[in-house]
């Protein structure tokens, strides 16, 4: 019997795709919608053509669908108060405000709370004024890493090995205003070397329950090579961050962080997620996103036994104590398909094939993807009712599918451990074709770390270190 419950996605990545996919298994669901999705939720669930920015078109889809829960993807529409301008017209929503949205929309002031409740992270020294922070910067020398404060589609960080380089993008984001607002204000930060792990939780504000752990690899290249993309891949759980180290983070990291905004009058409800470094003086938190992970939602909700909607709903509700949240003992690796270029210039346009070739098991997770003809057109609407089947996706859209975007894809694999899941991955990875199509190939490898970083044994060439 389909159910009553009309669901928003927020977004358009493969992260939403991933969300939309585990809502639908609660047999309550009725219609998911997602403004504005991609092709993979136009099979699966209902697209509607609004940006997360259109607060007030969301607003109003919410109103008009009926919806009873929305769930927000990107950090962009939390930081702009979409949260706020639900809960102000009673539309429960799964998120944190404006207000504690900040601890992801200005490092500033993540950086202070740390500070002011002992939460552990690196020294920083945060500034307004170019004189001091050069000033400063003279004084703690490289390597040493500059971070604007703002909102910077992930480009707002650059780790400096050199002091010149320190300098340029001191003036870059300071004097040059290359960041715009969010740059006017910068974190100057010490160097850290580690392991580099997210460590996602959700949390109704009081409650803190963390998800499987997770590592991202950010840089283009095989071997943390080239710049640093929106994430190329990610492997969860990595088998050093032990469940030990996972309940040292909730103890001394997530909690005292929830108990803290709650403090400030500003209470965090929805996913918490933490940047941590395993350094050798312990955990240390590198940045706090306020939101899913991208790519580790991908990786992370396949390894959920339990129902996500009861989760999300008890969170919503202020009674997260009471939800199973429980996880398989299995391990999930994720590749990202880019289209060629990425993450400069890239053409999009291009036909995907071989997307009905997955081994059972295999999922792709769409992001940059779009349908040549409208679901009207191609039949989808036959699939709108999330309790069918859900379809090959080749077998609805058969050369329809094109590239519209960067990261096109996420295919990922669980396997009883990393080998096993990077085998799978791979191996369907491989049938997936599109013009100029990239990915790394070391999704998943492990490598020793330096004596320095090891605390509990070998760690991933996990993305955005410096090597
Ligand atoms: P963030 O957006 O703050 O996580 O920074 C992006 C990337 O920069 C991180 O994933 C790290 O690889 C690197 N990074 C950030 N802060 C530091 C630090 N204090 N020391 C070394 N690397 C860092
Ligand atoms: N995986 C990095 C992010 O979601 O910001």
């Amino acid at each position: 019997m389909a159910g009553d419950m009309n669901i928003l996605v927020i977004g358009s990545g493969a992260r939403e795709h991933a969300i939309v996919w585990k809502l639908l298994q609660n047999p309550r669901v009725k219609d998911v919608f997602v403004a504005p999705g991609n092709a993979g939720t136009a099979v699966i669930a209902r697209n509607l053509p609004i940006q997360p920015s259109n607060l007030a078109e969301l607003r109003a889809a919410a109103r008009a669908h009926q919806v009873e829960l929305t769930v927000v993807g990107p950090e962009g529409a939390l930081a702009a108060g979409v949260v706020d301008e639900f809960e102000a017209v009673h539309l429960p929503v799964f998120g944190p405000t404006r207000g504690a949205a900040r601890i992801e929309s200005s490092k500033a002031f993540a950086k202070d709370l740390m500070q002011r409740y002992g939460i552990p992270c690196a020294n920083s020294a945060t500034f307004t004024d170019y004189a001091a922070a050069k000033e400063y910067l003279y004084r703690v020398g490289a390597p040493v890493v500059i971070k604007a404060d703002g909102l910077a589609a992930g480009k707002g960080v650059t780790v400096c090995t050199e002091y010149e380089q320190a300098e340029r993008a001191l003036e870059a984001a300071m004097v040059r205003g290359e960041f715009g607002a969010a740059g006017r204000t910068v974190v100057i930060e010490e160097f850290l070397e580690g392991a580099e792990v997210s460590l996602l939780a959700f949390t109704d504000g009081r409650t803190v329950v963390p998800m499987a752990p997770a590592c991202d690899y950010k840089r283009v290249h095989d071997g943390d090579e080239g710049p640093n993309t929106g994430g190329m891949g990610c492997v969860a759980p990595p088998p050093f961050f032990s469940q030990a180290l996972i309940d040292e983070t909730r103890r001394t990291v997530l909690e005292p962080t929830v108990a803290a905004l709650a403090a400030e009058g500003s209470p965090f409800k929805g996913v918490l997620y933490a940047g941590l470094m395993l350094t050798s003086r312990g955990i240390k938190v590198l940045e706090f996103n306020c939101r899913f992970g991208d790519p580790e939602t991908q990786v992370v909700l396949p390894l959920l036994r339990t129902d996500l909607l009861d989760i999300v709903l008890a969170c919503t509700h202020g009674r997260l104590e009471t939800a199973r949240v429980e996880w398989e003992p299995e391990t999930c690796v994720g590749v990202v398909m880019a289209a060629g270029g990425y993450p400069d210039r890239f053409d999009t346009g291009l036909p995907i094939r071989g997307l009905d070739l997955m081994d059972d098991g295999v999922r792709v997770f769409h992001a940059g993807t779009a349908a040549r003809a409208k679901p009207e057109v191609t039949g989808l609407r036959r699939f709108y009712t999330p309790q069918a089947p859900e379809p090959s996706l080749e077998e609805v859209l058969s050369g329809n599918i094109q590239t519209a975007g960067g990261r096109v894809l996420t295919v990922v694999a669980t396997g009883p451990d990393i080998e096993a899941a990077r085998d799978k991955v791979y191996r369907n990875v491989a049938r997936i074709h599109f013009e100029n199509a990239h990915y790394r190939r070391d999704i998943g490898v492990l490598r020793a770390p330096p004596a320095s970083e090891a605390r509990e044994g070998p760690a991933l060439v996990s993305g955005g270190q410096t090597p």
